[in-house]
């Protein structure tokens, strides 16, 4: 289906064809995986793709297996008409918007899972969350062909699993990670943004600025146990209403493991409840 200069694709063998074809014209795929609702975060992946492939593909799928029983999979926003027109103003190519029947047969049993990196930081909270991601995205490296593949530092973690799984798997891949973008007073932009009420936005902008409290904590005061940054840092989001901490990790950027002193670059990396919304944000710290 084509629609103004975007084509849509909504089938596995349509891909596959769609790929093929372009393979054949010398063409290189940089794919942008997406759960849709796009906002300017996507946007920087699929602006950033086109620097890296001559044809942009971003699938939009909201991929169950990596929801848990109780989490937000049927409430997840979904817009698939304003995600067409943001991609297409983005300059994206093709969309990718397979349906759930075709992405999982009912007898699927087949799961990508990497054995350390998921334990640390999200993982204990969202048991199985990694496997299904994993899954999806080597689904799709599949159906894509890429030579090039876009993720947000927003979601550290899973840059990091993805980044194992492609050098694990021998995917002929690239993997680029794009810095977060964030709204004006810095929240990082998310999908899950749009549940939040106007007071719980207020609570949920301490994300960002605990992680500024422990930048300078860091770089000004010149503090390096990670204990005392972390204490400082809940303390302050939990000052606010509607908030709960799940984590807040100060961790090796490459391990996922945790440091207690903040000798080189370190990962700060939280999630926090802010009503029944859960955020993450991450910066990396770089000591003097
Ligand atoms: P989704 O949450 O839709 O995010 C799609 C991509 O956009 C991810 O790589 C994510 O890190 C990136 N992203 C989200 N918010 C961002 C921001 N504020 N700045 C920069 N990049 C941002 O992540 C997923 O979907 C899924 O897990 C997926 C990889 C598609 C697998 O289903």
């Amino acid at each position: 289906m084509q629609d103004s200069g975007i084509k849509i694709v909504k089938t596995i063998d349509d891909m596959h064809q769609e790929a093929t074809r372009l393979g054949l014209a010398g063409k290189t795929i940089a794919l942008v995986p997406t759960m849709g609702f796009l906002h300017e975060g996507h946007l920087a992946l699929i602006r950033e793709a086109q620097r890296h492939g001559d044809t942009v593909v971003v699938s939009i799928f909201v991929n169950p297996t990596q929801f848990g029983p109780t989490e937000d999979f049927k409430a997840y926003p979904r817009d698939f008409n304003r995600d067409l027109y943001l991609a297409r103003s983005a300059k994206a190519d093709v969309i990718f918007a397979p349906s759930h029947e075709t992405m999982y047969d009912n007898d699927h049993e087949t799961f990508v899972q990497l054995k350390g990196l998921p334990d640390f930081l999200c993982g204990p909270s969202r048991p199985g969350h990694f496997r299904g991601v994993t899954t999806v995205v080597t689904k799709l490296f599949n159906i894509v062909k890429p030579q090039v593949a876009l993720f947000g530092e927003k979601d550290y973690q899973q840059l990091a699993i993805i980044r194992r799984l492609t050098r694990d798997l021998s995917f002929d891949i690239r993997i680029i990670g794009v810095p977060t973008v964030r709204e004006p007073d810095g929240l990082a932009m998310s999908s899950r943004n749009a549940y939040l009420s106007q007071e719980e936005r207020l609570s949920a902008l301490s994300l960002y600025q605990g992680l500024q409290i422990a930048k300078r904590m860091v770089t000004e005061g010149e503090i390096t146990e990670a204990n005392r940054i972390k204490e400082e840092v809940s303390r302050y989001i939990t000052s606010h209403p509607y908030t709960k901490i799940d984590y807040v990790a100060l961790c090796n950027p490459s391990t996922l493991k945790n440091i207690n002193r903040v000798k080189e670059e370190t990962l700060i990396a939280l999630a926090v409840w802010v009503g029944t919304t859960r955020l993450i944000d991450n910066i990396v710290l770089k000591p003097r």
